[in-house]
């Protein structure tokens, strides 16, 4: 998480671009999810808006990157909170199988702007987080299909 922390501290400045940056690329090196994002349409009144309200998704992941920066002593308020995010995409009715593509693209676009610091080890403490948000949303996602058969 160190590690996280440090390149965090270059990327935060600019979480509108990032967020911007990592659903622009996650469509265009995964096209087929885009019909997964289709919950965005029905809250759209046009593409435009379409666009608008992915992009600020992208920036709603970044701050459950913080929040899990920020909570990272208190993994019971951690695992709660990201159990509740994960509650809410069973309503947005998002497939849990991409979690892990999004967390992908994401680590791409923040190598990118953390640029010469970045180094496999960062890349592997990135990728720890990812997947673990992924997992304890997915944890959720389960246990309410199980409890909602
Ligand atoms: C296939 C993947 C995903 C889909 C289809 C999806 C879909 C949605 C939809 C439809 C919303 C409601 C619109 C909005 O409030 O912007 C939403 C909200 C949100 N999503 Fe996702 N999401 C996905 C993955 C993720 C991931 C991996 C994270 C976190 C790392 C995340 C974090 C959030 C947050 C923080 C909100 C706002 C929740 C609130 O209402 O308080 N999403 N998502």
């Amino acid at each position: 998480m160190r590690l996280v922390q440090m390149s965090w501290d270059i990327v935060q400045e600019d979480l509108a671009a990032l967020g911007h940056g990592a659903f622009d690329r996650l469509f265009m090196d995964h096209p087929e999810i885009k019909d997964a994002f289709g919950p965005f349409k029905e809250l759209s009144k046009d593409n435009i808006h379409f666009d608008r309200e992915l992009r600020l998704h992208g920036v709603r992941v970044l701050r459950t990157v913080e929040t899990v920066l920020d909570c990272r002593y208190d993994c019971v308020r951690l695992v709660r909170l990201l159990h509740n995010l994960g509650r809410k995409h069973v309503n947005y009715r998002a497939n849990a199988d991409y979690f892990e593509i999004v967390g992908r693209q994401f680590i791409l676009v923040i190598a990118s702007v953390v640029g010469d610091k970045w180094t496999p080890e960062v890349e592997e403490s990135w990728s720890h987080l990812f997947t673990f948000v992924a997992y304890v949303m997915r944890e959720a996602m389960l246990l309410n299909s199980l409890s909602n058969p």
